[in-house]
């Protein structure tokens, strides 16, 4: 079982061009880290860094104290990471049961998976694309569970769902790590969310961490939240 991730003053993009600079965070599994930030600010790219999906110009980024940077995904996938991507990955032409089924054929994770998400139970022969944008995503989050893995990250998965799906999907998420125990970094742009599950957060402005610390500190950090994210993002969740 992986034991910590961590990102090492990682800068990381796409060619040669640098989205995101001094990324320098970890987390150890049952930790919950949220990642805020605006459209664009390189929340996406933290995560691609930790995959292999995006150049790391400089730094490292390690699964147990291994410097995997170099290593391909699936191999990152075998020692215990995993993400559900902001597009959402789910197989349309195939019923649930089979998208379950082709991540991992160990019928006890596919009982969890129904267990955490209900709304997947009742579905199982339908279609991926007969199912809601909510269901997609739990499903999606269902998939990429069922290779056990020791850290998950989600990006953006509350993105165009209403909020009372939202509201279902981050209950799901929320019983996921209490029962499995496993790391989550929740890639977020509603500050309410993230302050409510999450012990950790990282703020990331135009590629920059200008914050990193607990969720509580964050609160009492008004200046991070105006300048980073935006005051009415967050007055506008209190409403
Ligand atoms: N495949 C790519 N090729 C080149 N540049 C990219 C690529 N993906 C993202 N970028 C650029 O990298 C920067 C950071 O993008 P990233 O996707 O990490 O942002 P984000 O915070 O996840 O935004 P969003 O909230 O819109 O998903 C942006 O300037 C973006 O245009
Ligand atoms: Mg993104």
């Amino acid at each position: 079982m992986a034991k910590e991730i961590a990102w090492n003053s990682v800068d990381a993009g796409y060619g040669r061009t640098v989205a995101v600079e001094g990324i320098t965070v970890r987390l150890s599994p049952g930790e919950k880290l949220g990642i805020l930030g605006r459209n664009g600010a390189g929340k996406t790219t933290i995560l691609r860094a930790m995959m292999g999906d995006a150049k790391v110009h400089h730094g490292t980024v390690e699964i147990d104290g291994v410097d995997v940077t170099g290593m391909p995904a699936y191999q990152r996938n075998q020692l215990g990471v995993a993400v559900v991507p902001q597009t959402r990955d789910v197989f349309r032409s195939l019923t649930v049961r089979e998208n379950l089924i082709v991540a991992s054929a160990e019928r006890d994770r596919t009982k969890l998976a129904v267990k955490l998400f209900p709304r997947l139970g009742e579905r199982m022969q339908n279609l991926g694309a007969d199912l809601s944008g909510g269901e997609q995503q739990m499903l999606s989050i269902a998939r990429a569970i069922m290779t056990k893995p020791d850290f998950l990250m989600l990006d953006e998965p509350l993105e165009g769902l209403s909020p009372t799906l939202a509201q279902d999907v981050m209950k799901s998420v929320r019983k996921m790590v209490e029962e499995t125990g496993l790391g989550c970094v929740l890639v977020e742009q509603h500050v309410a969310t993230v302050l409510d599950f999450c012990d950790r957060a990282l703020v990331v402005q135009r590629g920059q961490m200008v914050f990193s610390g607990t969720t509580d500190e964050l609160r009492g950090r008004p200046d991070v939240l105006e300048s980073a994210i935006g005051l009415s993002a967050v007055s506008s969740e209190n409403e």
